[in-house]
């Protein structure tokens, strides 16, 4: 990539509940320390029956197109493992209630927890191809498992917005990727099932391996030496799994990578839960929200989206980056939500799944967002503006 092309703008949102993980240890009886620490969560975010991925998804973009309108965007991508629709992208609801140009088309991408990365990639590749452009890459998921599972407290919620351009303000991606692909049932969800379906310790494993396979993939591709790089981002299911991530590169190098070096990308993921192809881009966004000494520094990102595919490639954070950041509304978003309790998590979680299989339904607002899910009418899905 000749051209300097990167993230410009970088914005979030999440679910409008909150539910506080110690809660959920004591109503099972499990020690609350085995989340804090063992898994490394504190809260996970809950929807509401009027939220989904097109209401957050909206609502992060919403905050890019106040900032920089929407012209020269041309092109929207909407990544998602948990979609509305098996045919119509969830995009295009987001793109009418964004009023954006008919001339920008719209598609959604799926691969698990990756697709954001895939998309990111695409929307770079275009911008390098056609620098007049921008890309909005929308990356949105609810992570829904089985109440009283053990995977019940690794869900979460929420969307982050990029707005992809030449000479960004933020960052700038590197074009040296690492790529590893494996078919492994770890983690997936039946077209007729609200919940994944996930087995947890393959999962972990296969996280791990294909780590290893895109770092390797990457240096063999002209990425730089594991020393080169200033700070890690690794996906975040739970925030631990990076800590993990993070162990298993430094020990596959041979090169010490201090905790230090990737501690500051946890900030949001423990307060949100996992936000599938999400997760990755917030820790990006608590990374650059925290640390002030970021500008000129390498950052490495390492995207997984089980099924397989693992992606390691790198940023570079620009000069005034700390200028066009919003860790101020970010934080303000996440005091925001309105604390549940356990019955009142556990009837939303219920709701939800009921919700989808309905032919007619009204759904009335239930939080403060900008955006609503307001039901079902001949079975296809309708969205207002608040
Ligand atoms: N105090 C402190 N720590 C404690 C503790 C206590 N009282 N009790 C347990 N722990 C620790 C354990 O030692 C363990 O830590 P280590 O892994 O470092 O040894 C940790 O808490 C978790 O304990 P368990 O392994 O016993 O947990 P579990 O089997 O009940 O479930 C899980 C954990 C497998 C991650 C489960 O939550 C799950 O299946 N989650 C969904 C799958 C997932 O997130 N996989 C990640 C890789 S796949 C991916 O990344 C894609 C994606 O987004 C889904």
């Amino acid at each position: 990539m000749s051209a300097r092309v990167g993230i410009h703008d970088l914005a979030v949102a999440t679910a409008g509940h909150v539910l506080e993980l110690d809660l959920l240890a004591e109503s099972a009886g499990i020690d609350p320390a085995k989340y804090r620490v063992g898994l490394g969560q504190e809260q996970m975010s809950v929807p509401g029956p009027d939220e989904d991925v097109v209401t957050m998804g909206a609502a992060a973009a919403q905050r890019i197109i106040e900032r920089h309108g929407a012209d020269g965007i041309r092109t929207l991508f909407f990544a998602t493992e948990s979609g509305v629709d098996q045919s119509k992208s969830a995009g295009v609801f987001v793109h009418r209630l964004l009023g954006l140009p008919a001339t920008c088309r719209v598609v959604e991408l799926k691969q698990a927890c990756y697709s954001a990365t895939a998309a990111l990639q695409a929307a770079a590749d275009m911008v390098a191809r056609r620098p007049d452009e921008r890309v909005l890459v929308v990356a949105s998921d609810i992570a829904r498992y089985d109440l009283d599972s053990a995977a019940e407290a690794t869900q979460g919620a929420g969307a982050v917005a990029m707005l992809v351009t030449a000479d960004p303000a933020i960052a700038e991606l590197e074009s040296a990727i690492g790529i590893s692909t494996a078919d492994v049932d770890d983690f997936f969800r039946p077209n007729d099932s609200a919940t994944a379906v996930v087995d947890g310790k393959l999962s972990i494993g296969a996280y791990l391996d294909g780590m290893i396979g895109a770092w390797d993939d990457y240096r063999a591709h002209g990425g730089v030496d594991v020393s080169e790089i200033d700070r890690f981002c690794h996906h975040q299911p739970f925030t631990k799994m990076a800590v993990k991530a993070h162990r298993r590169l430094a020990d596959h190098t041979g090169v010490p990578l201090g905790a230090e070096l990737m501690a500051a990308s946890t900030g949001y993921n423990r307060r949100i839960g996992n936000s599938y192809t999400a997760s990755l881009y917030f820790a990006l966004a608590a990374l650059l929200d925290s640390d002030d000494d970021l500008a000129g520094r390498r950052v490495g990102m390492f995207s997984y989206g089980s099924g397989s595919v693992s992606e390691f490639f790198a940023l570079r954070v620009c000069d005034d980056y700390r200028t066009h950041t919003r860790g101020e509304e970010t934080e303000a978003l996440l005091a925001a939500r309105t604390p549940v309790d356990v019955p009142r998590y556990r009837a939303l979680h219920t709701a939800a799944a009921e919700l989808n299989s309905r032919v007619d339904v009204a759904v009335e607002p239930g939080v403060d967002a900008p955006f609503h899910f307001a039901g079902i009418a001949g079975r296809a899905r309708q969205y207002r503006r608040a």
